[in-house]
């Protein structure tokens, strides 16, 4: 049985509350007003009432903390330590269209003075599927968890068997050239290729030992943050897909149960 911490009970609070309401308007998705923010990116009014959920559930038990939402940006706290990140809705498309594969992602970025250089690391994480009500949390040195079962990354070696997911470039995000390449040259490898819809659930679904990988560029902190460290937490590694460390500012993401990365992130190279 694991032992939540306070902070992981905090983050699973407002995740379960902004995901009962998620639920109710997810059964009326017909009715849902919507309007456009930008290209392929559909905000509901479900997505704006979890994002005030999750604010205020948050904002309740970690005042000081900086807050910063996909729907409404960044407020600074008073503590400059600890900076929640917060995507109410991922998985906007697939809720829109009736599709059940959507989540809500928090994650909590530390900031510390390492050799009077600042750096920042993602401590803790949750990644909330309210529909099969699949609680996937990580803290860091404590281990990655869906529910009360520890998570560990699958430990296949051989791509022949692996099942590597991930996002397509859709709307001019990325260069579809550049990933109809890189899928090309996977598809002749790998077990299957899967493209769900919620970059923070396929991340969740890495710790979980489900696909062995995930690639996906031009993502946002807010869709990686939690997931990261569900990840690295469950056994898995991460990178950006050239092998870089800076993720969360460039968007772009490679993660795996660690066996198979690099030969992973060879193809991808050399694909384009
Ligand atoms: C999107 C999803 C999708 C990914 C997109 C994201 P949203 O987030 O994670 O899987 O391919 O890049 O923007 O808009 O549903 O929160
Ligand atoms: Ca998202
Ligand atoms: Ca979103």
């Amino acid at each position: 049985m694991a032992i939540k911490s306070p902070l992981i009970n905090v983050m699973e609070r407002a995740a379960r509350k902004a995901g009962r309401g998620l639920l109710r308007d997810f059964g009326e998705v017909e009715q849902l007003q919507v309007r456009t923010k930008g290209p392929a990116d559909f905000v509901s009014n479900a997505d704006h009432k979890a994002d005030q959920t999750i604010r205020e559930e948050l904002g309740h038990a970690r005042p000081d903390f900086t807050m910063l939402t996909e729907e409404s940006g960044e407020t600074a706290g008073t503590d400059g330590m600890y900076r929640w990140i917060v995507d109410p809705l991922d998985g906007t498309t697939n809720f829109l269209h009736g599709i059940p594969h959507f989540c809500i992602s928090i994650g909590v970025e530390g900031r510390s003075i390492l050799g009077g250089k600042q750096v920042s690391e993602i401590v803790a994480g949750i990644v909330y599927d309210p529909v099969h009500d699949q609680s996937f949390w990580a803290e860091k040195g404590v281990g990655a968890y869906l529910n009360d079962r520890r998570l560990r990354v699958s430990g296949r070696r051989d791509l022949a068997t692996s099942l590597i997911a991930s996002g397509l470039p859709t709307l001019g995000r990325a260069d579809p050239d550049v990933h109809q390449a890189e899928t090309r040259a996977l598809m002749e490898k790998v077990a299957g290729l899967r493209r769900f819809g919620a970059a923070a659930l396929d991340l969740a679904w890495v710790a979980a030992g489900r696909y062995e990988a995930f690639w996906e560029v031009a993502l946002k902190p807010w869709d990686i943050a939690a997931g990261i460290l569900l990840v690295r937490e469950a056994g898995g590694f991460v990178t950006e897909v050239n092998g870089g460390n800076n993720m969360m500012t460039s968007g772009s993401i490679l993660a795996s149960n660690g066996q198979i990365h690099a030969e992973i992130r060879g193809i991808l190279a050399k694909s384009h």
